[in-house]
């Protein structure tokens, strides 16, 4: 055994610690074997010697690279001495060596690859394409795969663009990775190391340029000190090829020039700009642009003047028209005040085809619309946002996100790239001919555009692992790979990314692909099916359920559930029209339940609970199913990660292990939140009898209390019977107990709990007065960001004892401390839930619900009580 490990250790270079940092690119020493096949020639060319040059640092990455993964030091020159050599440059600088080359003509950004003859050569179009080549060379390295290639590639889309989200005060807007590595206290950071090293990584997926604000835009940008901090951001992502933009405030001449008017007509406010634009880019001479949200949800525009929407993305087009800059103009554009779920044919749905009717050809050659892949807001499941077969002479891009802000925030595991496929594979079918999203539209081709492509809202942070968590970053890798190639497949690419972030073990990327596979519909499952959007809480934090907050407010993204039918009625026959912003075939398909594809059936139609779906179940018997099969996939995740115990690195495997069990604990949240809603509202029963049937729970609210109160929870389907308890003051420790009736067996014990972010409550629970564990109510710092500090399903969460003795009679109690070291407590909240579950199969005849085993697991003896303990904790 020790020797295997051993062996393992030294094939899969497996570091003792590893803190996700160099994410893919962290090449890894190759097992001997291996290395022993390779030929490899004795140096480097790199045919520019200026440093700040891609392919100077693209040679180094080579030299770096090589050394990690085969263990050799090769000489890097800047001149070609022999054909023993790996060359890299552009075609332009290799055939001034009066050298031949097969490479055939290149677009912007491509690249020839050549490891066939003696001199390998990894050739750009431009330096950007050679630091390209660069990194396929080296990521075929890693990944052990010798098979010799000669063959040029080129991109779909010159757009491959990433934005984030990061405000000037250095928090960032749905990031989930701790504070922006670009700004603090209203300046830009004087350490570019991370920004650099951010641009390596986006580098190495071939993006190419980046929006480093807030689309909801701080002026204080553009004063003039943080212009020359720009400077520095783009110095600092410059040699790998990443130009930086940034997103503009609309209002900016008035609020921060100290003009009457931010008119885009107006005079004054031309100059203020073609000023402002000047400046930036003496200190970025490449900038790539500027990106704009305007006159969308809140944030101001050329509405507010009566102008044009391309009177807007105009005026900062011509300002960076001279400079080869471009404008993105988001099309995110809706009244989200106005919008009455009263009128049936109100829908939010439909702005921005509306707004943008009649525009297509008043937009600047430079302005690209930048339009969000479905019509609503990054929904667990949308169709493709109609808009993209409207703008047929302005170029236009598509805005993904990688960042999971409706798709559980980086504490649930969700590989993105089979939902975005859904989009980009999707043929439209413009004027009845072959307009597939992104190997027609997107690349331009359909409509004959030189300017399209791509932008992802990232928002890494400074933690370690970028994102937050470390599978979140195969959906970054991924991003930048379909972006180059739409045609791409997610599979293929998820495996690539896994031999590269975890080694080359057959069973390490068999269970992340699995899982992976699995999570997006698994995720589906338990929180919105059936095309209904994510069932969050949409006023709040879009993370935990909250099936109610989608209706009765002008946010417009209903449901429009009510006792007996739910879905939103979007046909042109009786609904809001917005069906008919498809081309005709597709239309078509749209309008008639018949031919809705069951996932988009309450997308598009309003229906009652009873209807038959294609599947043959019900529309509310297919919620309750899915719900318990995703939260049952769910829960079989970390089973699946801790078969990889050994595998893979010590640091990796438990960060993510506690996420996933996590995971599995919030999916039951979603799962009992929702099916609890439904049931509650339908009146109609689980024909399984799932539902509020928990024979192995105990609710908090039927055990003996000690300084505890009942208390109601909001939404009130977030805690099972709807009741928590709940601390009766804010300084006295407290328990719960009760006398355990179940037939002896082994058990794994779950306490559910709220765990709120000021504060960090203690907790032990006690078995017959021996201690099983304690804990502590702090995944505020463990699952890296903040959640709330409401009773809700947000910070609704569990912990679970594993293999638990229990015989029949025995006393379970829970007792609730504080943490008396610093910070001091001044007070504490109290609420929870405990679950147990049996191990044992004791239990499953009794049980009445036809489930297997994790099932049970997931739904039997639970108790349900919340001790939460407050305490002030710095903010972030
Ligand atoms: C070398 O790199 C610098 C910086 O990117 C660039 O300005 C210059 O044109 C390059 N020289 C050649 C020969 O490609
Ligand atoms: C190795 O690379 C070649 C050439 O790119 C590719 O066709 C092949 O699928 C790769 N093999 C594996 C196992 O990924
Ligand atoms: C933030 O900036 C302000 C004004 O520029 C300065 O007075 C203050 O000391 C800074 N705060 C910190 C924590 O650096
Ligand atoms: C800059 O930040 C990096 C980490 O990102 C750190 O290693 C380095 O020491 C910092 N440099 C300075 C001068 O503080
Ligand atoms: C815009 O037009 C509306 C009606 O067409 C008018 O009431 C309003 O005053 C106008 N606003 C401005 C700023 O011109
Ligand atoms: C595509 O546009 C270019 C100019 O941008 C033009 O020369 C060419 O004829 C157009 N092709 C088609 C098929 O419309
Ligand atoms: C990164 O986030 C993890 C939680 O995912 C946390 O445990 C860790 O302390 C964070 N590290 C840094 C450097 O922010
Ligand atoms: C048609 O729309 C009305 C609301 O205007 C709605 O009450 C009715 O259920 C819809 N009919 C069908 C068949 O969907
Ligand atoms: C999702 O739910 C459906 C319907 O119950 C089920 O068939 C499917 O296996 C589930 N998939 C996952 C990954 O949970
Ligand atoms: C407990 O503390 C919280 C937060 O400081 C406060 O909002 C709440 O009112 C306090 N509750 C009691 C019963 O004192």
């Amino acid at each position: 055994m020790r020797e295997v490990w051993l062996f393992t250790l030294l094939c899969f270079g497996l570091a003792v610690a590893e803190d996700g940092l160099n994410a893919w690119l962290r090449y890894a020493r190759l097992p001997d074997n291996i290395i022993r096949q390779v030929e490899i020639p004795s140096s480097i060319v790199s045919l520019n010697s200026t440093e700040t040059s891609p392919v100077y640092v693209a040679a180094q990455e080579l030299h770096k690279g090589i050394k990690g993964i085969l263990g050799r030091n090769l000489d890097v020159t800047h001149q070609i001495h022999n054909s023993r050599s790996i060359v890299v440059g552009t075609v332009d600088a290799f055939t001034t060596t009066s050298r031949k080359t097969d490479a055939p003509a290149l677009d912007e950004d491509g690249f020839w690859l050549n490891t066939k003859d003696s001199m390998i050569q990894i050739l750009g179009q431009n330096e950007r394409g050679a630091l390209y080549g660069v990194f396929e060379y080296l990521s075929k390295l890693a990944q052990g795969n010798l098979t010799k290639v000669a063959y040029a590639t080129n991109p779909s889309a010159s757009i491959r663009w990433v934005n984030q989200w990061d405000n000037m005060d250095g928090t960032i807007e749905r990031g989930y990775a701790g504070l922006s590595i670009f700004f603090k206290n209203n300046t830009i950071v004087a350490n570019t190391t991370r920004i650099a090293e951010y641009a390596r990584l986006l580098a190495s997926i071939r993006v190419n340029g980046i929006v480093v604000n807030n689309v909801n835009a701080n002026p204080i940008l553009l004063s003039e000190e943080n212009m020359a901090g720009l400077g520095r951001i783009a110095d600092a992502m410059r040699p790998w090829g990443v130009q930086v933009g940034i997103s503009l405030n609309f209002a900016s001449p008035q609020t921060l020039g100290g003009l009457k008017t931010f008119d885009p007509l107006d005079k004054s406010v031309v100059t203020w700009w073609h000023d402002r634009t000047d400046k930036l880019y003496k200190h970025v001479p490449d900038m790539a642009g500027y990106l704009v949200k305007a006159n969308s949800e809140g944030q101001p525009g050329p509405l507010t003047y009566n102008r044009t929407l391309a009177d807007g993305a105009n005026l900062f087009a011509k300002a960076v028209k001279p400079y080869g800059g471009i404008a993105m103009f988001r099309a995110f554009v809706y009244d989200s005040q106005n919008l009455r779920e009263a009128n049936w044919k109100d829908d939010r749905a439909n702005a921005a085809v509306e707004f943008f009717n009649g525009l297509d050809e008043k937009f600047d050659d430079n302005v690209v619309v930048q339009v969000k892949y479905g019509p609503i807001d990054f929904q667990v499941r949308e169709p493709v946002s109609p808009l993209f077969a409207h703008l047929q002479q302005t170029a236009s891009a598509i805005e993904l996100q990688i960042t999971q802000e409706y798709l559980g925030q980086q504490c649930h595991l969700v590989y993105l790239p089979p939902m975005w496929k859904t989009i980009l594979d999707f043929d439209m079918r413009v004027d009845g001919e072959k307009s597939v999203v992104g190997e027609n539209i997107l690349s331009g081709k359909r409509f004959n555009k030189t300017l399209s492509g791509y932008a992802a809202v990232v928002n890494v942070g400074q933690n370690t692992t970028w994102l937050g968590t470390h599978l979140a970053m195969s959906n970054l890798y991924a991003y930048g790979r379909i972006a180059w190639d739409p045609t791409i497949d997610e599979v293929a690419v998820l495996q690539d990314w896994a031999r590269l972030t975890y080694g080359l073990d057959r069973k390490v990327i068999d269970t992340i692909t699995e899982m992976s596979l699995q999570s997006w519909p698994a995720y589906e499952n338990y929180t919105g099916n059936l095309g209904v959007q994510t069932l969050t809480d949409i006023t709040y934090n879009h993370y935990g359920a909250n099936p109610q907050s989608m209706d009765n407010n002008p946010w417009g993204q209903w449901t429009r559930a009510d006792h007996n039918s739910i879905g939103m009625d979007r046909t042109v026959w009786n609904g809001t029209g917005y069906s008919g912003q498809y081309p005709s075939e597709i239309a078509a398909t749209y309008e008639s339940i018949e031919t809705t594809p069951d996932d988009l059936l309450l997308w598009f139609h309003h229906v009652p609970y009873t209807h038959v779906l294609k599947s043959g179940k019900t529309v509310i018997q297919h919620f309750y199913d899915a719900h318990y099969a995703g939260a049952e996939t769910a829960s079989s995740f970390p089973k699946k990660w801790a078969s990889l115990k050994g595998l893979i690195d010590e640091q990796r495997y438990e960060e993510m292990l506690f996420r996933l069990e996590y995971q599995a604990g919030h999916a039951i949240v979603w799962r009992d939140s929702i099916v609890q809603f439904y049931n509650n509202i339908s009146g109609i029963p689980d024909t399984s009898n799932r539902v509020g049937n928990h024979p192995w729970r105990i609710e908090a609210e039927d055990m003996t209390l000690h300084n505890y109160k009942v208390t109601g929870v909001n939404p009130f389907q977030a805690a099972s019977g709807y009741r928590v308890v709940q601390t009766s003051d804010n300084s006295t420790a407290a328990s719960v107990q009760t006398t355990l009736g179940y037939p002896a067996g082994v058990y794994d014990l779950a306490v559910a709990y709220y765990d709120l972010y000021e504060g960090e409550a203690k907790y032990e629970v006690f078995l017959n007065d021996k201690s099983l564990g304690s804990w502590a109510g702090d995944l505020e710092h463990k699952l890296g960001y903040t959640l709330t500090r409401g009773i809700d399903a947000h910070s609704a969460t569990r912990v679970t004892f594993k293999n638990v003795r229990i015989e029949k009679g025995d006393v379970v109690r829970i007792e609730t401390g504080v943490f008396l070291s610093p910070p001091l407590l001044v007070s504490h909240f109290i609420f929870f839930a405990l679950y147990l579950s049996a191990k044992t199969n004791l239990f499953l005849d009794t049980a009445d619900h036809h489930v297997s085993e994790s099932a049970e697991l997931l739904s039997s003896l639970s108790f349900h009580i919340g001790v939460h303990l407050l305490t002030p904790v710095n903010q972030s």
